[in-house]
């Protein structure tokens, strides 16, 4: 038993409303290193194996002296080096015997590729010191060492494990989440905790994933450093070294050396690794809108008007737990949204070719009338009390358990449960919620509680909260801190990782309650919504064999992008919760995340007009592009002001031409793993410039947004335009590159340019996705200073897992032709109608294809344009211009 780790404070502010204003005891960050640790050394052969080298270690101090830090100190371990690509390296250090847990090699983990054989071509070698024992990962291009653990000692216990690499001060780190926090990391005081966690997305402090990642670019060459480690952890950056220190599991890194040491090349390879992003169907890019307090059905179908008389593209509808019977998965509110009303609403957006999403969240109620909880108590699936009780929380529909996702069981039940809610209303998707897990008690709320309705802690005033927090206390103590044949102290861990809530089972699952195989959830607790989005997925994927299912999740890890999409959370309707929404979606793009966004206009508090207004025009070309609100705050649907009703149709109508674009660059997030959004110095890794360039996004490498993110601004001050010309996109008016420009930007009115050199590849907007992608594709010729440009565009049905033909066209455009190559097996492909020649210096007066002869004109602005055109983009073809 330990003392009560929350402290309540009654304030006058909160004592009004009988509020619990809970601070937590968060531990102080130590940035130290364990310099005087004794270290291990090399102890036996170094033996070469098939894929690269392996080697034992032991523990170097007597028998006192350094020992059992934290933790107890593991005397043995091995070392295994594996050369697993030419810009892969492995480095797996754990203990000899196997206790330790490491990310499980499965798709509820990640699933490691089999290596039988080193790379011969390498570009990286891997040194090491015997005594004590230490490595380097050095570049061999320029012989830059990019991670040197020789110069502190290894420490390695069963609860404790630090290991530090020097890095050069000024060095420029990308990645470590998810934290709120500007892109590039400070690195004066930087300590970013990893242990899932459900809180509104207050700066710097852990959150809902959790990657231990990052890129690191030093004079202009990128590589990538993964620590497969699903543990808490502090990740220390400060001033000349990076440090981990994790409370378990083994130490197993990878490390990204791509030979052209680019960022783009760092995110190819790690994807390599996790997976790359899932490929999204295309209605998956139109507009959602969703709101956690729709009163009644007739309140979201108001919404769905609202959206279709103001004329905003709206593609799919969500629906927040609000529909739940108490809030109870798969059930109906039988007042406010009775299961037909649900249907009907589901019949109307399919019959308009809309779409509809609800939410469902893992823990189920303990209410034994409840049948799901029934279902699952049956097949045994859920999680446990180490005394085989069933282990239960609390969340929105009161007492919970929480379904075990590594029990055999499992896919049949939760399959069943998903298939059954998704062909009952004929869903379109599944947004899994609350998956870190999130449970408002310590841990545990007591045992076998059920049928009765428990208060919100947070509703309390002090003296109540306080006391049900110490009747968790006792509850999650009577277990113990240990589990049988496992002496760790799982509750209270010796080295306290900076989590916001102070323990680790505040707000969430017990760390001392029993996964499948009798393993502890402090061991998973970091891959517990990593896992959650595999079952269902697979669930959807049974359902509908050959659809690209949707997913969104809030919990994720390395690999949860293959599956599934992101939004970054409750966050705050202010401008600086805008700000960083940018920030965010480059962190998750690293992370191998590409359908990414934040709720647009801010979730918690009250939005405003303008805020809304700013928000929804940047909204618009976020990846995953949804307007969300929560219960208490006021309405933000964007046709209740006219100023974002005129914003979100100028920007949607030019993110749906973009569509073919956007299509493309996932297809190429999906293929390789690049972003979609890039920050500037992703793409121009030597112009220090941009190193710190947070508030511009490109779009791929040929779209330059500029969003207005502060208060009141009607200019975008200091927009820095990258090398080469770019052309504004509404007027075509050229900028030339590597300048810093002050852009025009009234209320509704966010500045785009294209890049010289690129051809864009666009349909004519309409409402739908749908009727978008059916209108005959334009391409947009931007031209470079040499009068060249070129562009991509892929194509295919749009939905379906196998295709029986893809088109992947390449575009050429010099000297008045127009070439078209590459593969063209989508048979259905629109043809192509009208092409706009930018930056053109020639008088351009016809253009010609297989003898037939076409006017071009000039528009308002000055671009040749020539239309009509009706080319298949089933074949390739050359267009002359005259
Ligand atoms: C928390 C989620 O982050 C939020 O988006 C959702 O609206 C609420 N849960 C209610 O389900």
């Amino acid at each position: 038993m330990r003392k009560l780790s929350p402290i309540l404070f009654a304030t006058a502010v909160f004592l009004a409303s009988a509020i619990a204003d809970i601070q937590f005891d968060i531990p102080e960050p130590n940035y130290d290193v364990s310099s005087s640790a004794p270290g291990y050394k090399i102890d036996g052969d170094v033996v070469r194996t098939k894929s690269g080298l392996e080697f034992p270690l032991s523990f170097m101090g007597d028998n006192e002296e350094g020992r059992d830090l934290y933790g107890k100190t593991i005397d043995d371990l091995t070392v295994s080096v594996d050369f697993e690509a030419e810009d892969r390296l492995r480095v797996l250090i754990a203990d000899k015997e196997g206790k330790q847990i490491p990310v499980p090699d499965s798709p509820l983990g990640l699933e490691r590729s089999k290596h039988d054989r080193a790379a011969r071509k390498r570009n990286y070698d891997f040194k090491y010191t015997e005594n004590p024992f230490g490595f380097q990962v050095i570049r061999k291009a320029d012989k830059s060492v990019i991670f040197d653990t020789t110069d502190y000692p290894l420490v390695f216990e069963d609860q404790y494990l630090e290991i530090s690499t020097a890095v050069p001060k000024e060095t420029n780190l990308y990645g470590v989440g998810e934290v709120v926090t500007n892109f590039r990391r400070d690195n004066k005081q930087n300590v970013t905790t990893l242990w899932n966690r459900d809180d509104a997305t207050p700066f710097y402090k852990n959150i809902y994933g959790a990657h231990p990642y990052y890129t690191e670019l030093r004079n202009g060459k990128a590589h990538g450093a993964l620590l497969l480690n699903a543990h808490g952890m502090d990740v220390f950056f400060k001033e000349g070294r990076i440090t981990y220190k994790i409370i378990g599991g083994v130490l197993e890194f990878f490390f990204f050396v791509p030979k052209d040491a680019k960022p783009n090349s760092v995110m190819q390879s790690y994807t390599d690794l996790i997976g790359k992003p899932f490929m999204p169907a295309h209605w998956m890019l139109g507009w959602h809108h969703c709101r956690y307090g729709f009163k009644n059905i007739s309140h979201v179908n108001w919404a769905v008007d609202g959206y279709e008389k103001a004329g905003i593209p709206l593609e799919t509808i969500w629906v927040d737990i609000d529909y739940m019977d108490r809030r109870k998965d798969f059930t109906f509110d039988e007042v406010n949204f009775p299961e037909e009303s649900m249907k009907a609403l589901s019949h109307r957006m399919h019959s308009n070719s809309q779409r509809m999403i609800t939410m469902v969240d893992p823990a189920l109620s303990t209410n034994s009338s409840y049948e799901v909880y029934q279902r699952g108590k049956e097949m045994d699936v859920f999680m446990k009390n180490n005394d085989g009780s069933e282990f239960v929380g609390q969340v929105w529909p009161g007492y919970t358990v929480f379904p075990d996702w590594w029990h055999p069981n499992i896919t049949e039940f939760w399959g069943k449960e998903i298939i059954d809610w998704v062909k009952l209303l004929d869903l379109d998707g599944l947004w899994i919620d609350m998956d870190e897990p999130s449970s408002f008690c310590l841990g545990s709320c007591g045992t076998g509680k059920q049928d009765t309705w428990p208060d919100l802690y947070w509703q309390l005033d002090d003296d109540k909260a306080e006391a049900l927090i110490a009747e968790w206390q006792e509850a999650i103590d009577s277990y113990g801190n240990s589990t049988p044949g496992d002496s760790r102290n799982l509750l209270y861990p010796k080295y306290r990782i900076r989590n916001g809530y102070g323990d680790l089972s505040f707000r969430t699952a017990s760390t001392n309650s029993l996964h499948y195989g009798g393993i502890p959830h402090y061991d998973l607790h970091n891959i517990y919504g990593h896992a959650e989005g595999e079952v269902t997925r697979q669930a959807l994927l049974k359902h509908k064999p050959n659809e690209r299912p949707f997913l969104l999740s809030r919990s994720m890890f390395p690999g949860s992008g293959k599956k599934m999409g992101h939004w970054t959370g409750d966050n705050h309707s202010t401008w600086e919760k805008l700000k960083i929404s940018i920030a965010e979606i480059f962190n998750q793009h690293l992370f191998g995340i590409s359908y990414a966004g934040a709720d647009v206009c801010g979730f918690n508090d009250d939005t405003n007009e303008q805020l809304c207004a700013r928000w929804s025009a940047l909204g618009a070309f976020y990846p995953f592009a949804r307007n969300h609100n929560n219960d208490v705050a006021i309405s933000q649907e964007p046709f209740l002001w006219e100023s974002v009703t005129e914003a979100s149709k100028k920007a949607l109508a030019i993110r749906y031409s973009m569509l073919p674009y956007f299509y493309t660059l996932y297809e190429e997030a999906h293929r390789v793993g690049t972003g979609l959004w890039r920050p500037l110095i992703f793409e121009y890794p030597k112009d220090n410039e941009y190193l710190d360039n947070d508030e511009q996004i490109l779009l791929g490498s040929d779209i330059l947004i500029s969003p207005v993110l502060y208060e009141n601004a009607t200019s975008v001050e200091n927009a820095q335009i990258p090398p080469g010309v770019w052309y504004d996109w509404y007027t075509y008016k050229a900028v030339e590159g590597k300048s810093s420009v002050s852009l025009d930007a009234p209320l509704t009115h966010i500045p785009i340019h294209v890049r010289g050199g690129a051809i864009i590849p666009l349909k004519t907007s309409a409402y739908l996705v749908t009727e978008t992608f059916k209108s005959p594709y334009s391409l947009l010729i931007a031209l470079d200073h040499k009068g060249r440009a070129s562009g991509r565009l892929y194509i295919d049905d749009g939905h379906s897992i196998e295709q029986e033909g893809t088109s992947d066209i390449t575009f050429e455009y010099h000297n008045g032709v127009l070439k078209a190559r590459g593969t063209f097996d989508y048979a259905d492909a629109e043809k192509l109608d009208t092409i706009k020649i930018i930056g053109c210096t020639d008088d351009l007066k016809t253009a010609n294809h297989k003898g037939n002869k076409f006017q071009v004109s000039k528009d308002e602005h000055g671009a040749a344009v020539v239309q009509g055109l009706d080319i298949d983009l089933t074949s390739k073809f050359t267009l002359t211009f005259h």
